[in-house]
């Protein structure tokens, strides 16, 4: 396979190296060989070659099976209008890539009980899939800019019928080998989209008669995640409300650092983990890499069509953390096992060559 990978901004490149050696190692095991090239996106492309999506990153990007990104947003750029920013770059991929829905998955993770703020006996047992649909609304819809004289400044939520039912289906089948249910997330009491894709999703939920599909008002849905979240299995959405609700979910991991992503629907896969790039941290080797290496692990499910590859380090992932190690932003203070950005790396690295070993040793 070949792959692009993104470092991008702040922290980026410090947990997609560690999520690289992992995927090309556990890849490799199960005779897939992996062939990487790296690029720059964002801030950090804008630097060097004065654009956030240089030509060279999107022509590897198109002729490739699979992107790995990092993250993209540098402070520096703060100033600039939208279309000059680094996250213009990540947008722009996202549309030429052509995926349009972005599943990110979120699970209470048993080791990590107490390092959420919730009480466990709220969200233990979480285990949610976010589908949210990734090349429309408020992103993407026209007209958009800013009145004269930034007097004001306006945006544009479309959404058409083929737009809305292409994501649902992602959604329902995703629900089928799960626990049948979803939640489709709008602002039907308000909005014309959310009306259009109400009526949408509910039509195309017909030809999944085993899923059972519930209507949530985002608002209401943003109070269920965190009084309730164990009531949700698929929850499906429009962009800007996918954006902020998956931010929300991550608090039921234990840190947004833990959350990955996926995006398909299109040929060439976009794996990045949810959280951003982080700049007042970057470059201190103390990040959490665990969303960006359980991202890479979506890579071998969804594009290398590996189930078993993905769970090897989904597995090791889990081991390491019963283990006790954590980073810093899952550790609580003091706390004798907080490990590097690296050194997390390495401990998942090894847990994962350990399963490999003894899932082949059985094959044999
Ligand atoms: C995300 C990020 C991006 C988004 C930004 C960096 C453009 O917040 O992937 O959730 O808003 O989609
Ligand atoms: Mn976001």
């Amino acid at each position: 396979m070949k792959i692009t990978v993104l470092p991008g901004d702040g922290i980026g490149p410090e947990v997609t190296r560690e999520a690289v050696i992992i995927m090309k190692d556990v890849a490799s095991a199960f005779g897939i060989e992996i062939e990487t090239e790296q690029h720059l996106i964002g801030g950090a492309a804008i630097r060097e070659k004065g654009s956030p999506l240089p030509k060279d990153t999107i022509d590897s990007c198109l002729k490739s099976d699979a992107v790995l990104l990092g993250a993209v947003g540098s402070p520096e750029f703060d100033h600039l209008p939208p279309h000059e920013r680094p996250e213009v770059g990540l947008l722009d991929l996202r549309k030429a890539l052509g995926g349009f829905a972005n599943l990110r998955p979120a699970k209470a993770v048993p080791a990590l009980i107490d390092s959420s703020p919730l009480r466990p006996e709220i969200f233990a047992g979480t285990d949610l899939l976010i589908v949210r649909e990734l090349l429309g609304g408020l992103y993407f819809g026209t007209p958009r800019g800013f009145d004269d004289g930034r007097s004001g400044g306006y945006n544009t939520m479309r959404y058409s019928v083929p737009e809305i039912e292409r994501v649902a289906r992602v959604a329902f089948e995703s629900a089928q080998g799960r626990k049948q249910k979803v939640t489709s997330v709008d602002k039907a009491n308000v909005l014309e989209t959310s009306q259009i894709w109400r009526e949408t999703v509910t039509r195309v939920a017909a030809d999944y008669p085993s899923v059972e599909l519930e209507h949530l008002f985002v608002d209401a849905c943003a109070m269920h995640l965190v009084t309730s979240p164990t009531q949700f299995d698929v929850i499906l959405t429009e962009n800007l409300f996918g954006d902020i609700l998956s931010d929300e979910a991550a608090v039921l991991t234990g840190s947004l650092g833990m959350l990955a992503s996926a995006t398909i629907g299109s040929a060439i896969g976009l794996y990045e983990p949810v959280h951003g790039s982080a700049p007042q941290i970057a470059g201190r080797n103390i990040a959490n890499p665990l969303g960006t290496i359980a991202s890479a692990a979506m890579l071998l499910r969804y594009s290398a069509k590996n189930e078993t590859a993905a769970a090897v380090i989904e597995n090791a992932i889990d081991k390491v953390l019963e283990e006790g190690y954590r980073t810093a932003d899952i550790a609580p203070e003091n706390y004798s096992q907080t490990v590097s950005t690296e050194e997390m790396g390495s401990l998942v690295a090894e847990r994962a060559a350990g399963s490999v070993k003894r899932t082949t040793s059985h094959a044999v």
